[in-house]
This record gives C-alpha cells, sequence and structure tokens, in this order.
C-alpha cells in the first residue's frame, strides 16, 4: 500500500487526497498557524482541527470559531465534531460545512472526563448501536459531496479489545458511508500510556477490509483505515503501513519538534514504492528557523500577541529538539525570556547569525 494516495468517498463525490499522511488533532496544538506551518514542509495529505464543541460553532463562542478557523492555504481541511447528542452533531457538522470544511470527523476516542461525561470522545465506543444511530444522522445533515470519517481507539477496555468492538464499530460505520476511519492503537483505559498495539490496528484493517474490499487507492476500493499512535520518523511511517496494512498515518506528537516528518515520510514511501534510496530532504538549519519564525508569524496574524508568545514559548521546547542536533539552549532560553514579539524575532535572528555550525551550545 506504500505510497498510495488516499480518496475519501462521500456519497455523491470524492475527495482526493494527495499523500496518506494526515496531521492528527491535538488540542491546544492543532490550530490554523501550526497546520499551514506542517503544510508549507509538504508531505501533508489532510490536516485536521483540534476538536470542536457543535454547540460552540452554533452559539458562535469566540474560542470555538477561533479553533474552526480555517484559510486558502488550510485545505484540505477535516474538521472535527465532539459530543453525544445527534441532532445537535448534524446541525454542528452542517456548520462545518458551510464554513470550509472538506472533511468532517466524529471524535470517537477522546479519553478526557469533560468530553466523556457528557457521552463523547471514546464513551461512543461503548454503546455501538447508538453510536452508529449518530453517525447516520449527522451523514444525512451533510451535504452529499462532503466526506464523514471517524476517529477512534481500540475500545474503552481491554475486554472491548479482547471482544473486538473497534472492529464492530469500524465496519459499522463504513457501512453507514463513513469514508475512512482512524484508529489510535490504544484502549481508552490506557490512555497514552504504554506501546501502540498496532496489532489492534491490523485486526480493524482486517475486519473493514473484509466487509468493503481492500483499500486501493480507486473510487471503487475499499474504506481506507488510518494508522495512528507512536509515529515519529519516516521508518515509523513505513512500519506503521507494512505492520497493520493501513491505508494512511496520522502523526500528532511526532510533528511537535518535526513539522516536517510528513515530507520524509511521503518521500520514504515513494522511494520504497520504486526502488530507489530516499532523497535527503531534511531541511537545512536555515528553513528550519524559516519554519519557526512563520509559525510565529502565523500566531500573531492569526489570533493575538498574547497567544502567540505564551504558545511559542511553551513551543520551543519541542521545536528546538530539531534544531543543531538540538543543542540550541541559547535560543530557546531567549525565546522563552520574550516579552514582546520583537523579543522572539531577535532570539531567532541572533541565534541564526552566531549559531555555530554542529556546536553543541
Ligand atoms: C495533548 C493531546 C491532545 C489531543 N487532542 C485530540 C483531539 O482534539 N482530537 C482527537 O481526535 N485526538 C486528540 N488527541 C489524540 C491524538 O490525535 C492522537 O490520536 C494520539 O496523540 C496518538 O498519536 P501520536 O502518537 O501520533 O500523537 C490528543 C492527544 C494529545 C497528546
Amino acid at each position: 500500500m506504500t505510497g498510495i494516495p488516499l480518496t475519501l468517498r462521500a456519497p455523491a463525490g470524492e475527495v482526493a487526497l494527495e499523500t496518506n499522511l494526515m496531521l492528527a488533532p491535538i488540542a491546544g496544538w492543532c490550530d490554523l498557524a501550526w497546520r499551514e506551518t506542517c503544510r508549507s514542509f509538504g508531505g501533508v495529505g489532510l490536516a485536521c482541527t483540534d476538536l470542536l464543541s457543535p454547540q460552540g460553532l452554533l452559539c458562535g463562542s469566540e474560542a470555538s470559531i477561533d479553533l474552526a478557523r480555517t484559510s486558502e492555504l488550510d485545505r484540505p481541511i477535516c474538521m472535527q465534531l465532539y459530543g453525544g447528542n445527534a441532532a445537535v452533531l448534524a446541525d454542528g457538522a452542517r456548520w462545518c460545512a458551510d464554513h470550509g470544511a472538506t472533511v468532517v470527523d466524529i471524535n470517537m476516542g477522546c479519553p478526557v472526563d469533560k468530553v466523556c461525561k457528557k457521552d463523547g470522545g471514546s464513551k461512543l465506543m461503548c454503546d455501538v448501536p447508538n453510536t452508529l444511530r449518530i453517525f447516520e444522522a449527522v451523514r444525512g445533515a451533510l451535504p452529499d459531496s462532503t466526506p464523514l470519517t471517524a476517529k477512534m481507539r481500540l475500545g474503552w477496555s481491554e475486554d472491548d479489545y479482547e471482544r473486538g468492538v473497534a472492529g464492530e464499530l469500524a465496519v459499522g460505520l463504513c457501512k453507514l458511508g463513513a469514508a475512512a476511519i482512524t484508529v489510535h492503537g490504544r484502549t481508552t483505559e490506557q490512555r497514552f500510556k504504554g506501546d501502540c498495539r498496532r496489532e489492534g490496528i491490523r485486526r480493524v484493517v482486517d475486519a473493514v477490509g473484509e466487509a468493503t474490499g481492500a483499500h486501493d487507492g480507486t473510487t471503487t476500493g475499499g474504506v481506507p483505515v488510518l494508522g495512528n499512535g507512536d509515529v515519529k520518523t519516516p521508518e515509523d511511517v513505513l512500519e506503521m503501513l507494512d505492520d497493520t496494512g493501513c491505508a494512511g498515518v496520522m502523526i500528532g506528537r511526532g510533528a511537535f519538534g518535526m513539522p516536517w516528518v510528513f515530507r520524509l515520510g511521503w518521500e520514504a514511501q515513494r522511494a520504497l514504492a520504486e526502488g530507489r534510496v530516499p532523497r535527503d530532504l531534511e531541511p537545512s538549519e536555515d528553513e528550519k528557523l524559516d519554519g519557526v519564525l512563520a509559525y510565529f508569524e502565523r500566531m500573531l496574524e492569526y489570533r493575538n500577541e498574547h497567544y502567540a508568545l505564551h504558545k511559542i514559548r511553551q513551543k520551543i521546547s519541542w521545536l528546538g529538539k530539531t534544531i543543531n542536533g538540538s543543542h540550541c539552549k541559547p535560543l530557546k532560553a531567549g525565546v522563552q525570556g520574550a516579552k514582546t514579539p520583537d523579543d522572539v524575532r531577535a532570539a531567532i535572528a541572533a541565534w541564526r547569525v552566531g549559531m555555530p555550525a554542529g556546536s553543541g551550545v
């Protein structure tokens, strides 16, 4: 399956993705500025918003509208909704389609209490028939040309895992018109502990393949399943595809310090498919710094100074892990101590000028 782009099918139409790699929704990270930054390095087939409250969107809450904000560069874009009320989710999905969503996703994997207590997130894995009814209502509310997808875990509990609840839910969703299923290879009870269980993802891939046919990148093949969890390098991308048979890979935390992991992952797949050595597409140090600066400028443009300064101070620790082999203490200290946007710009400029190659500073 390596190197095959994905096609997401809707009842009347389809969305062809340029690659089979997707930027994961990560609440607190995956805003418009971050999505554009990852896209700017290449290889992102689809990016997803953070989880959005349909009530928030429908009542025009500033926080929700900010999270749903998109742009011409931010295409194709998946907007992810959470909740457990079919009518509200259906209205929310229509709002997304009306406000630029290329694809709409329903979150069925979030383990956070605040979300599960309202019967959303991975609580949806606990009552498959009810979740299928919800999905059907949302599918019916969306324009026929907009693909609807779902993102889930391997089940709530170990017992669910053993019983193959994820496969059962995924197959049911596909029969109701799901355009793709993403599976994070952990149960809800595991949260983020332990390793991602690729054998669990494979079980879902096999169940969906049996029910819908194997996905082959064409408009007639089966429904694609995306594997997710602990993918941090291009090698991990190849292993996830190989170990699970999934059609594509979703990457979240692996992009925190390496927003260009998608371009490396796509190149690795193409090279393998063509029987050649992957080209070295690791960005230069200058490109990496350009990426950090552009990310900061986008946050200033799309949100505000307070937000941009707060976020860049937090995120420079991650981004710094891949700058000068992670030896960039002065850069991190300069950004973390910044009080104004010009301080951030000056810290990056000073590092760029003074950066001793391979210095281990
Ligand atoms: C801080 C944090 C926030 C997350 N927010 C969301 C979210 O809003 N929606 C969602 O579907 N998954 C969310 N996830 C789960 C990720 O999308 C992904 O499934 C998980 O991190 C495993 O993939 P990774 O190892 O590539 O990060 C979140 C994960 C983390 C760590």
